[in-house]
C-alpha cells in the first residue's frame, strides 16, 4: 500500500484548488444533507446510501463518535463538503472487517481527491484495528475500481444482480478486498 495519508489537513488538488480533509463531525449535518443534494441522479441511483435523505444524513453525522465508524471529509474554505468516505468495521465473526464507502461531488473530480480520500479511509480502517477493508460497488462503476486497484485492492467476487437501483433496475455488483497490516 501508498505512504500513508493524515486524515487531518489541507490537500492542493491537481487542478490547483486545495480543501481540508478531516474526520466529520456533528456539525456537518447542514453541509452533508447539501452535499447529498449536489449529488447527480446518476450517482443517487447507484448509491447504498440515500444522500438526499435527511434521516440517513442526521444517521451519519451522529455517528461522528461511533466505535467501529469512521467518516472522512472534504470541506472548501467556506465550508462546502466536495468529497465524503467512510470506513465501518463488521460485526460479528467479519469484525477484522472494514467495508468503505466513497463519493467525490462530480465538480471536484479527475483532480486526486478521490485517490487520496481512498487512501485516508484505507488508513481510518486500520486506526479501527481493521485488517482486511472491502468495497462493493457496481460493476459499471470503473472509476472507483482503478482507484482501488491503484491502492492494491483486488477484485474478490462479483454478485449478479445484486443491487437494485431507486428506478428498479437490477445492476452487477463487484467486490474488492485488500488486506492490511496493523
Ligand atoms: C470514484 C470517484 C470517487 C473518483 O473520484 P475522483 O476524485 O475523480 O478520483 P481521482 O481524481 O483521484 O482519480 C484517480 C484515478 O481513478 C481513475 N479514474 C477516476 N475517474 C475516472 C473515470 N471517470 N474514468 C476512468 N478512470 C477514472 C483514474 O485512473 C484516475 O487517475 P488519473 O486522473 O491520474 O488518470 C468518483 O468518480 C465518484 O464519486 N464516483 C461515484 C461513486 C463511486 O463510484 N464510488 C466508488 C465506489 S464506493
Amino acid at each position: 500500500m501508498a505512504q500513508r495519508i493524515e486524515a487531518s489537513g489541507s490537500i492542493a488538488l491537481k487542478d490547483g484548488r486545495t480543501v481540508t480533509v478531516r474526520n466529520l463531525s456533528e456539525h456537518d449535518r447542514s453541509a452533508l444533507a447539501t452535499f447529498g443534494l449536489s449529488l447527480p441522479k446518476n450517482d443517487l441511483l447507484y448509491l447504498e446510501d440515500d444522500f438526499t435523505h435527511p434521516e440517513i444524513i442526521a444517521r451519519l453525522a451522529n455517528a461522528s463518535y461511533a466505535e467501529n465508524w469512521r467518516q472522512i471529509v472534504a470541506a472548501t474554505d467556506s465550508g462546502e463538503i466536495v468529497g465524503y468516505t467512510a470506513a465501518l468495521r463488521m460485526p460479528g465473526w467479519s469484525n477484522h472487517v472494514a467495508n468503505i464507502r466513497l463519493i467525490v461531488q462530480p465538480s471536484y473530480r479527475r483532480s486526486g481527491l478521490g485517490m487520496h480520500l481512498a487512501q485516508a479511509i484505507v488508513d481510518a480502517a486500520r486506526d479501527l484495528g481493521a485488517t482486511k477493508v472491502t468495497v462493493d460497488m457496481l460493476a459499471a462503476l470503473t472509476a472507483g475500481q482503478a482507484i482501488f486497484s491503484r491502492l492494491g485492492f483486488a477484485v474478490e467476487g462479483q454478485l449478479a444482480r445484486h443491487a437494485i437501483d431507486r428506478d428498479g433496475n437490477l445492476h452487477d455488483i463487484v467486490i474488492m478486498s485488500a488486506f492490511v497490516r496493523v
